[in-house]
């Protein structure tokens, strides 16, 4: 039975076939390939894409999709092994997960970090849990460690872009942001884009890094697909020929008090202006995974700008999702 939780599950080559295959279903819809086959989505937390392209994703291939929100009209769910259930979550993985498996044919879940550390999303509970005690391919909707749909997403769009991801410099830079958000998406732009062969530069200020774990899989990537990755504090060096400025808020490490991450004025310099492109390639392109809070983390004339691609990349998550999906049913 396949599953698709992590990057590890598909490696360099299995991204670069469901590359392919997404690219097609972009150009020519493949019909009801999965006629009469269900999705089951299980929300932990909001979406706004993840949920919306699934749904017209399975429509698109001839299914169903059920989407369930945990705590509001679902009842709330325990998911540590061995824990006294006196609180307030009603229902176990171990029932939940099998159940639902009687009822659809590929389950969802989307399960952000608790916040206790890198350790604990390399852990990755929550999704793991329900990969344990499903019976049906599962599908990541965004875990504590990944976001593997939005690395595909993100991937296609480089590689709309440039005609390739082989050697394109792709840039993470870190944002500003009040609260010292998850490094799902992080993670993943780093996984996919050594997958892919990218030329990746991490930049970010001391205190931002990204775990040792995250660091040494995307490196096994890159020895496979010949990617070069760096970190840095300097973005203005990162960015200089930069064919990829992808702009993400995260939190630091150790996880610390939610106070002064934006407030410090040398941090508020790291978020995007028009001034940040210069040093970056002509045909320079702009991504973030959205959502996006507008002059926090990226400013109005970025994402207003002819660099951004952050609507063409977000659409990306549906053909992405297409092809993910009838790969989980061997029709991909
Ligand atoms: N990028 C992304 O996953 O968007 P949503 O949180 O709206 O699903």
């Amino acid at each position: 039975m396949r599953h698709f939780t992590h990057l590890k599950d598909l490696g360099p080559k299995g991204q670069a076939a469901l590359l392919k295959v997404a690219s097609e279903f972009k150009r020519n819809e493949p019909g009801a390939l999965l006629k009469g086959k269900v999705l089951g989505m299980l929300f932990f937390n909001p979406s706004l894409r993840t949920r919306t392209s699934f749904e017209v994703a399975m429509a698109k291939l001839g299914g169903l999709s059920v989407a369930l929100e945990e705590g509001s009209g679902v009842w709330k769910l325990e998911t540590e092994d061995g824990a006294i259930m006196n609180g307030d979550k009603a229902e176990h993985v171990r029932e939940a997960a099998p159940v639902l498996s009687r009822y659809v044919d590929v389950l969802g879940v989307r399960a952000f970090s608790r916040g206790m550390g890198q350790a604990d999303d390399d852990v990755d509970g929550v999704i793991n849990a329900f990969r344990r005690h499903a019976k049906v391919p599962m599908i990541s909707l965004e875990s504590a460690r990944e976001h593997p749909c939005q690395g595909l997403a993100d991937m296609l769009t480089v590689e709309e872009s440039f005609g390739q991801t082989q050697g394109v410099k792709v840039v993470l830079s870190w944002a500003p942001h009040m609260r010292p958000l998850p490094k799902a998406v992080p993670n993943s732009v780093l996984l996919h884009a050594a997958a892919a062969g990218c030329d990746i530069t991490v930049a970010h200020p001391p205190g931002f890094e990204l775990g040792d774990a995250v660091r040494a899989e995307a490196q096994s990537y890159a020895q496979q697909s010949g990617a070069k990755i760096r970190y840095t504090h300097d973005q203005r060096a990162a960015l200089q020929g930069a064919h990829v400025v992808y702009t993400k808020a995260w939190g630091p490490e150790p996880r610390a008090s939610e106070d002064g991450i934006v407030a410090s004025p040398a941090l508020r310099g790291w978020m995007p202006t028009l001034k940040h492109f210069e040093p970056c390639a002509s045909d320079a392109i702009f991504l973030h995974c959205l959502p996006v809070r507008r002059n926090v983390e990226v400013s109005d004339e970025v994402l207003d700008s002819e660099f951004s691609r952050v609507v063409d990349e977000a659409e990306n998550r549906l053909w992405v999702q297409m092809a993910a999906l009838a790969w989980l049913f061997g029709k991909a």
